[in-house]
């Protein structure tokens, strides 16, 4: 396979057909409304529409909304904002209240690419030949893509540690998951490259031979879920070339690009370069401190990228985006029509309207700026979350005397912390719940590696691991009362 720039959408539909699943093929949309536009041009009278089946606006028991927008993560400075069902006039209440189009509200579309435009986080190939298209969260967004592009015959590849739902997806379509090894270490970030290379080199004597070829790469660059890790750039690069030399489509899910730290620094733990007096510019955090994404290399159409509002803005919102070329789109607008129509308005409404009001300029260019800079406050806190942790944890007795060892996250939500357990003394999992227990009796939960392995055989050397969240906790205070709490279980559990 040689690869190849799409120029058409004939092209892109010649290169990626055999990139869609059985199920799409038979799945059809019945439209049962005229969409032809009417001859009826009677002078001033306009159209009387009987045929849609909507609700009058004048139903909506919504009159107004009044946002405060917080200027700043953990403060109670607000700025009010008010959204009626006139206004703003470009995205009213009387629109997103109403049924609307399924690929999401136009002026947030606008805007989402000219943000991601700022960020570079665009392909390379024609801009007529990709499009953005809005969801109801990331999970939403991938299960609705491995419907639309995976069946019984397909294999994908995903980290042997990820985020767990994605493997029920995948499986729930009748596709096979091939876990790839990872480096759980701070050198050599993520996939384990030469692995890789050899199984697709080898595919037709190594263990997958049974299975077709991977046609998809699942994978989560910039911090992962569960590791913390970060792929390195030069990575991103070879593993594109894999994808281009094996034909295969790469998943970008990158909840948490956005949400990147400078290096843990030792000799300084608390340091945080947001906000030391070295605080970093718009321009400086797009150009050194955000990763490359693998969009951003895409010159065949071979990347799908995902990225969410949940970690940025607020879960609950359900909103998430996709940016893919226009023959994947299609295919994912379609099974979006026939299934939960659109995303959400009023969360379309109130991201819209949140991200307009941060600045009282109507200029582009600062909307985007402060929007940025939202971004990077909230990566502020999670760099002083992400030192308080690492410094608990290093100065624990349990650390001291080697009960277990940390890999440090430079991006994300999660730190996970590998426990040193004598294996002469019984099954891992079996010592990592007696661990967990011991925890819950002291008060403190984290996630169990183990449960996050694709394949537990595969990754036996890998599950003696804990995934701990520094986003949730109530402050400083309580993450390292967390640590304690977890010193105290390790040396219980040790003596
Ligand atoms: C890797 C990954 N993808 C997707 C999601 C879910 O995102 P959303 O809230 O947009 O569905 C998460 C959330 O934890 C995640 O870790």
């Amino acid at each position: 396979m040689t690869a190849q720039t799409p120029q058409t959408y004939d092209d892109l539909k010649e290169i990626y057909q055999s990139f869609i699943s059985r199920r799409d093929k038979d799945r059809h949309m019945n439209i049962f409304w005229e969409t032809n536009p009417s001859k009826f041009n009677n002078g001033n009278q306009s159209l009387i529409e009987l045929s849609g089946g909507m609700p009058n606006e004048s139903f909506f028991p919504i009159e107004s909304i009044n946002l405060n927008i917080l200027t700043e993560p953990v403060s109670n400075d607000t700025i009010p904002s008010i959204v009626t069902r006139e206004k703003p006039e470009i995205l009213s209440l009387s629109r997103t209240l109403q049924y609307a189009l399924s690929e999401g509200f136009p002026p947030l579309i606008e805007f989402i690419e000219k943000f991601i435009t700022k960020l570079n986080n665009i392909p390379l190939y024609d801009k007529n030949l990709w499009k953005i298209i809005l969801a109801g969260g990331s999970c939403d967004s991938l299960f609705k893509i491995f419907e639309t592009c995976t069946d019984e015959n397909s294999t994908v590849m995903v980290e042997e540690l990820t985020f767990v739902p994605v493997v029920s997806n995948i499986i729930n379509t009748g596709a096979k998951i091939i876990p790839l090894k990872l480096n759980l270490n701070n050198k050599d970030e993520g996939i384990d490259l030469n692995y890789m290379e050899s199984l697709l080199s080898n595919w037709e004597t190594g263990p997958y031979k049974h299975l077709e070829r991977p046609k998809f790469l699942y994978t989560i660059p910039t911090g992962q879920n569960p590791t913390g890790l970060t792929q390195s750039v030069e990575k991103r690069r070879k593993i594109y070339k894999l994808a281009q030399k094996f034909n295969f489509v790469i998943l970008e899910d990158d909840p948490y690009g956005y949400l990147k730290f400078p290096k843990y620094n030792h000799e300084n733990p608390l340091e945080n370069p947001y906000k030391d007096g070295k605080s970093i510019s718009s321009d400086e955090y797009i150009k050194n401190v955000l990763m490359k994404s693998y969009i951003s290399m895409d010159t065949d159409g071979r990347v799908i990228r995902f990225e969410t509002f949940s970690k940025i803005f607020a879960p609950g919102m359900r909103l998430s985006f996709v940016i893919m070329n226009n023959f994947f789109y299609d295919k994912f607008l379609k099974f979006q029509e026939i299934s939960t129509r659109q995303p959400s308005g009023i969360s379309q409404q109130i991201v819209y309207s949140t991200i307009h009001s941060m600045t009282s300029s109507k200029d582009d260019k600062d909307i985007i700026e402060s929007w940025l800079q939202w971004i990077m406050k909230l990566a502020c806190n999670y760099t002083e979350r992400r030192n308080v942790m690492l410094q608990a944890l290093y100065e624990s007795e349990s650390f001291k005397i080697d009960q277990f060892s940390i890999v440090e996250p430079s991006a994300g939500m999660f730190i996970i912390i590998k426990i040193n357990f004598d294996e002469s003394k019984g099954n891992i999992i079996e010592q990592m719940n007696k661990v967990f227990n011991l925890m819950d009796n002291n008060g403190v939960r984290a996630i169990l590696g183990y449960k996050m392995a694709v394949d537990q055989e595969f990754s036996k050397d890998h599950l003696n691991f804990f995934r701990l969240t520094y986003s949730y906790a109530d402050n400083n205070n309580q993450i390292k009362e967390a640590i304690n709490r977890i010193n105290k279980s390790l040396l219980e559990y040790f003596k």
